[in-house]
């Protein structure tokens, strides 16, 4: 039988709780999940991709299906030379579907690969990465939103 592997690609700078929810679901739904991040040298970021790396593989270390890995060019690139048939995203309002929508369209055009979304949980609706670090550049509490790793490094990269 095919294993049945799904991506969950982003920039996760830095990953948060609401990308964990996202991965532990895709993680129960398929075989193998590989979490991807971006390699986007025109956008700047506050974590370096190894250390995004890093702090993904720590806190999604109680999945056992779930890798993670980076990648620059296109997600179907990756998908094709990684055997991975879906990509998992979640949808925290309709404004995110109709950037989503089209990239899903597009992907499903150039490969044949398909994109699962799921509903964020209401917990996270409101959670971004660029928000979580511009509250915590200016001092606000971001416990409860990123797991403690990201804290940790959060605290050590911004002070407070
Ligand atoms: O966390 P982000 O920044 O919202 O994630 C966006 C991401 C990485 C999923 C998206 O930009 C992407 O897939 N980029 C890879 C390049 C690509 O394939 N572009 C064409 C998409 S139709």
């Amino acid at each position: 039988m095919t294993t049945r592997r799904a991506v969950c690609p982003g920039s996760f700078d830095p990953v948060t709780n609401g990308h964990l929810d996202i991965i532990g679901r895709a993680a129960r739904l398929y075989d193998e999940v590989v979490v991807a991040v971006l390699i986007n040298k025109t956008k700047s970021s506050l974590f370096t991709v190894d250390e995004r790396v890093d702090l993904l593989v720590e806190c999604t270390a109680a999945y056992p299906n779930v890798t993670v890995d980076s990648f620059h060019g296109l997600i179907v690139d990756f998908c094709r030379d990684h055997g991975i048939q879906v990509i998992a995203k979640g949808l925290r309002a309709v404004s995110d579907f109709d950037y989503e929508l089209k990239m899903a369209q597009m992907n499903n055009g150039l490969a044949d690969v398909e994109t699962l979304f799921m509903p964020t949980s209401p917990l996270y609706s409101f959670l971004s990465s660029s928000l979580v670090k511009e509250v915590a550049t200016f001092g606000g509490d971001v416990s409860g939103l990123v797991p403690d790793p990201v804290l940790q490094r959060l605290r050590e990269k911004l002070g407070g």
